[in-house]
């Protein structure tokens, strides 16, 4: 059965890697069984070609994880509103990443007015992104530049989610130390790059 061979190759695959990281650390297993303690908590976009940990070079245990389609952060959503709550107050991360990707399938679709059910209700939030810039992001003639663009601008208003959000301003009103940054993924490169819209505490937009 050609689903059987899948998941057997999966597991034999899952059984090589544990080979090769207890390799180099036989430990490695048996101390992340009993805590973690990521300083990251990363905001990414569930596409397949952009892996927090492994375009990050970082390791299991380094970076709490959350991914939903274009990477939003809506208050509405339980899901993406939980995890922020956890990492904050649990994990006590320092760093939020809203990470986005050049070439997002989600930015898009949210361009174009396809009938393509559920999901337009996701992507109306982008959509209502696009609205607030379509002068600058039609002056752009090349189609995936269009694309490029709002997907830096969305980030840009994932960032201000984040910073409005009221677990992360508790932090901040305790004195934590925890940023808010906005991150772009080149998928042609392998690349990211810092969009320079740090957040470090409330009003306070940090340049560098
Ligand atoms: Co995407």
């Amino acid at each position: 059965m050609c689903q059987n061979h899948y998941l057997k190759n999966l597991l034999d695959e899952n059984r090589t890697w544990v080979e090769s990281v207890k390799k180099t650390n036989p430990s490695f297993f048996k101390t992340l069984s009993q805590e973690q303690h990521p300083k990251l908590l990363w905001i990414g976009c569930s596409d397949s070609r952009v892996p927090a940990s492994q375009v990050t070079n970082l390791k299991p245990g380094d970076i709490f994880v959350h991914r939903n389609i274009a990477n939003l952060v809506l208050h509405s959503d339980m899901n993406c509103q939980s995890v922020i709550q956890y990492a904050v107050e649990a994990l006590k991360v320092n760093h939020i990443i809203v990470c986005g990707h050049h070439g997002c399938g989600g930015i898009k679709a949210a361009m174009h007015t396809a009938d393509l059910g559920l999901i337009d209700n996701w992507l109306r939030n982008i959509k209502d992104i696009y609205n607030l810039h379509t002068d600058e992001i039609s002056s752009i003639p090349d189609e995936s530049d269009k694309v490029n663009q709002l997907s830096e601008l969305n980030v840009k208003a994932q960032v201000r989610h984040v910073a409005e959000n009221p677990f992360v301003q508790k932090q901040w009103d305790l004195g934590r130390n925890l940023s808010v940054h906005g991150l772009i993924y080149s998928l042609k490169t392998g690349l990211l790059r810092d969009l320079k819209i740090s957040v470090n505490g409330k009003m306070n937009e940090n340049k560098s």
